[in-house]
């Protein structure tokens, strides 16, 4: 009977051994995760109570997360939430989950959009900014956050990411402040007379060349293609956003953006060959790694 009493400390102990036999990385932390998660606790709640017992309704809710994760379904969306930069967001299987490279892409804007308020002496909280396939709504959300009266407008292909999208952006109380745009890049932006007045246009387009897609990790497949698949060579959508961002940024005005590991140069080429953009500055991620572009309107 005493057997048969699933503790905090046996249930982790055992689930751990578990994801590590199913080749899940951070077996323990997955384990902890997904308990703190069922019984809406912190991490460090589980260990002030290791003896408490599960009851049968824990037991079986975490069981069924144990199943989907040992299937590689990622921790975000069985726990429907992600951190970034701070920030609490919802998550499901129809966004991108937001990486820790992302946070540095917002960072460098965000140094970005106060150096140019310093130099020409425009108030850094009036800006416009444009969010090129804004998944979860993550970057168009912490800039708004930062920037208090800034407008932003965030674009998305997928209804369905717009849709988590625009309960982030309920969440932290700026649906006002955000416009979700339904479309293919630019195209919903094209009748909202933005041409030549953004200030800000930045991405974290999807770059993976197709035929690399299916040696992505398990977990990464599970995320939505149209979010990871940049065509043949990984380039094809930041060919559309350097071609046709001259048109919508103001003079002195900048683009943003994230890139693909080893991109840096053939998208550096596509800038210089791109008339009405400034060569462009490379900025790398805390391994080294070119992860960051800024480029300046002409
Ligand atoms: C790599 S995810 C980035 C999501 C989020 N901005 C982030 O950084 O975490 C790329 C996003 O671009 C969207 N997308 C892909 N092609 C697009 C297109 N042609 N126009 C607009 N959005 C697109 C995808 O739906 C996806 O949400």
């Amino acid at each position: 009977m005493i057997k048969d009493v699933w503790t905090i400390k046996r249930a982790l102990e055992w689930t751990s051994q578990y994801f590590k036999k199913e080749k899940i990385e951070n077996p323990r932390l997955n384990a902890e995760v997904l308990l703190a998660h069922i019984l809406r606790k912190t991490r460090l709640e589980l260990y002030l109570e290791f003896s408490r017992p599960l009851s049968l309704r824990e037991l079986t809710l975490f069981k069924k997360l144990i199943i989907k994760r040992s299937h590689h379904v990622p921790l975000s969306y069985l726990t429907g939430e992600q951190d970034f930069m701070g920030l609490r967001l919802k998550m499901d299987e129809n966004v991108y989950i937001p990486r820790p490279e992302t946070e540095i892409l917002v960072e460098e804007a965000l140094k970005l959009v106060r150096s140019i308020d310093f130099e020409e002496g425009k108030t850094s909280q009036d800006f416009i900014i444009v969010d090129l396939g804004t998944g979860s709504g993550n970057i168009a959300i912490k800039l708004a956050l930062e920037l208090e009266k800034s407008k932003v407008y965030a674009v998305d292909i997928s209804p369905e990411a717009l849709g988590v999208a625009r309960e982030n952006a309920r969440m932290h109380n700026l649906n006002k402040r955000i416009t979700f745009l339904e479309g293919d890049l630019f195209i919903p932006l094209v009748d909202l007379g933005l041409e030549g007045k953004v200030d800000l246009i930045i991405s974290n387009p999807p770059y993976v060349r197709s035929e690399e897609i299916k040696s992505l990790p398990p977990e990464v497949l599970r995320e939505p293609r149209i979010a990871l698949e940049g065509g043949g060579d990984g380039l094809a959508i930041y060919r559309k956003i350097i071609s046709q961002s001259p048109g919508f940024l103001r003079k002195a005005g900048f683009l943003a953006l994230e890139i693909g590991h080893r991109q840096a140069r053939r998208i550096q080429d596509l800038i210089l060959a791109q008339k009405g953009l400034c060569s462009a500055q490379v900025i790398s991620d805390y391994g080294g790694v070119e992860r960051i572009i800024l480029v300046k309107r002409m």
